[in-house]
């Protein structure tokens, strides 16, 4: 049987995207999916694909850093399907910008709905998976997180503190039947946020594709790792090199024509994604 099948899975970000892609594989697996997002209209859509291959599907509009929409979320699934037994927390926002000429509330809604709504999402869901000694929490979060991102700085503060975050309670709940993992994705081509930049990724960091990302999702619901880097191209030693020192880290992220991409990127001037 698959781990899966019959189990009751939360999906932020579910109605465009990456949270789209993953909603597909989760319904295939043979879950029930309470699907996320502010737009009614495209989660439906995406939910009516999904129940006409026979999928058991709830799209709840939530804006997920409101806490009277995550009561609602929350409450509408328990009295849908009984329990919960998956948060995938994917919905993310990103804007590509120099940090002194960002919007200060484009800040907050950053760190807002890439971190503290995760965080508060977990915090909900938790004491119901302790009492049922089972449970999955994956977190989305992003390469960006883990070596930096420069013209993303909030992004990749959200990010890193998603991970960071992620990290020390799969730590806490070991050995409590609830595991917690995280996802980092570099850039991701075909659909989401990076996609529709339409902006080929440096060779040095290469492009996933969604179904790369979709996998790691499956393989951390299957094996509980606590981290999942995808990426075509090494980039754990980048990673171990910030560690070790970010200015040498800073230098090769230089010299592989990073930080001159995302300059472009921020002077193409897109708004918040
Ligand atoms: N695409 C990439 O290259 C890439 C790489 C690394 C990590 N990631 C991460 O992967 C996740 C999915 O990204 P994506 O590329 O699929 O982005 P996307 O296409 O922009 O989709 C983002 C999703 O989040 C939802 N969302 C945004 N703000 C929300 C809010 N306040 N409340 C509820 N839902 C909200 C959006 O729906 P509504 O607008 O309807 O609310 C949408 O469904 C994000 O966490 C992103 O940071 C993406």
């Amino acid at each position: 049987m698959q781990p899966l099948r019959g189990k009751t899975v939360i999906l932020t970000g579910a109605s465009q995207g990456l949270g789209a892609v993953i909603a597909r594989a989760l319904a295939a697996a043979g879950a029930q999916l309470v699907l996320t997002a502010r737009s009614q209209e495209k989660l439906d859509a995406v939910a009516r694909e999904l129940e006409q291959q026979g999928s058991r599907v709830l799209s709840v509009a939530c804006d997920v850093t409101r806490e009277p929409d995550r009561d609602v979320l929350i409450g509408r699934t328990l009295h849908a399907f009984g329990r919960i037994d998956v948060l995938v927390n994917n919905a993310g926002v990103e804007e590509i910008r120099a940090y002194a000429e960002q919007d200060p509330a484009t800040v907050t809604r950053i760190i807002e709905t890439n971190l503290l709504a995760p965080m508060l999402l977990a915090r909900a869901v938790l004491p119901l998976m302790l009492a049922q000694k089972s449970g999955h929490v994956v977190n989305i979060a992003s390469l960006a997180g883990r070596t930096g991102m420069p013209y993303g700085a909030a992004y990749a503060g959200s990010k890193g503190g998603l991970a960071e975050w992620s990290i020390s309670l799969a730590t806490e709940l070991q050995g409590s039947g609830v595991a917690l993992s995280v996802i980092c994705p570099g850039f991701v081509a075909g659909t989401g946020m990076f996609a529709r930049k339409q902006t080929p990724a440096p060779r040095a960091l290469g492009t996933s594709q969604p179904e790369q990302v979709v996998a790691a999702v499956l393989r951390a619901l299957s094996g509980s790792p606590m981290e999942i880097v995808v990426n075509p191209k090494p980039v754990r030693l980048l990673m171990a090199l910030k560690a070790l020192s970010p200015r040498l880290a800073i230098s090769l992220s230089r010299r592989l024509g990073l930080v001159a991409f995302l300059r472009r990127l921020a002077q193409s001037g897109r708004p918040i994604s």
